[in-house]
């Protein structure tokens, strides 16, 4: 079924989160890796230990304040490339699927957005170093609610935008709690499970599941 609108999840789902480790990666050695999931996994626990607390810092502080943390199990880096991982954070590898998508999406006549928890100006900076901008309706940001998903206010956030109800978007992602978050919210959720990941969150469980968003115009769920 068409949709009027899609919303797409940024990190993760329309950028590779661990692109900005992979350019530096002979420079971090072989805890590459480790460093970069511990990068993320601890950005997505203070998102949500924040938004429990009703505390915020926003996504560029707690992404800092995450690779601090990881850096420190992964035995330190350098101020420098502290510094370039940061950079190479706001210029992330957008994925080889996602202009296509978009394309697609557009020539169907649906409107499209990104809805994230990072800041606007890291939105900006990604979309714009991706080539992005001219398929996009909308580029969203939790940071005017000062909250992060899934707060339900954050996906009020599309349907106040483009004027319509929950049922008239579909909603992508690539984390599944992301897709727990919207369906529990209305959205038509589509997990974007593009590293083969488990389902989780049975209880509310996606409408349709895609390796990547190839076919996103066309899924039926
Ligand atoms: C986002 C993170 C959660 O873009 O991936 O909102």
């Amino acid at each position: 079924m068409q949709y009027p609108v899609y919303v797409f999840d940024a990190y993760g789902t329309l950028f590779d989160v661990h692109s900005a480790v992979g350019r530096l990666r002979a420079r971090i050695g072989p805890q590459a890796d480790r460093l970069s999931d511990l990068w993320r996994n601890k950005q997505l626990e203070y998102s949500w230990v924040r938004s429990l607390m009703g505390v915020y810092r926003n996504f560029e502080e707690i992404t800092a304040d995450a690779l601090d943390f990881a850096a420190s199990r992964c035995g330190g880096i350098s101020p420098d490339l502290r510094a370039d991982l940061l950079d190479a954070y706001r210029v992330l590898d957008a994925y080889v699927d996602v202009r296509p998508a978009l394309e697609a999406l557009r020539r169907k006549g649906a409107k499209t957005a990104v809805l994230s928890n990072g800041t606007p100006a890291m939105l900006a900076d990604a979309v714009k170093a991706a080539g992005l901008a001219d398929c996009l309706d909308a580029i969203l940001s939790v940071d005017a609610l000062r909250t992060y998903k899934t707060a339900p206010a954050v996906y009020q956030m599309a349907c106040d935008h483009f004027g319509v109800g929950a049922q008239a978007i579909s909603f992508q992602s690539s984390n599944n709690w992301d897709i727990a978050g919207a369906k529990r919210f209305g959205f038509r959720p589509v997990w974007i499970n593009r590293t083969g990941q488990p389902a989780e969150y049975v209880d509310c469980a996606p409408a349709a599941v895609l390796k990547s968003l190839d076919g996103i115009a066309t899924v039926v769920d």
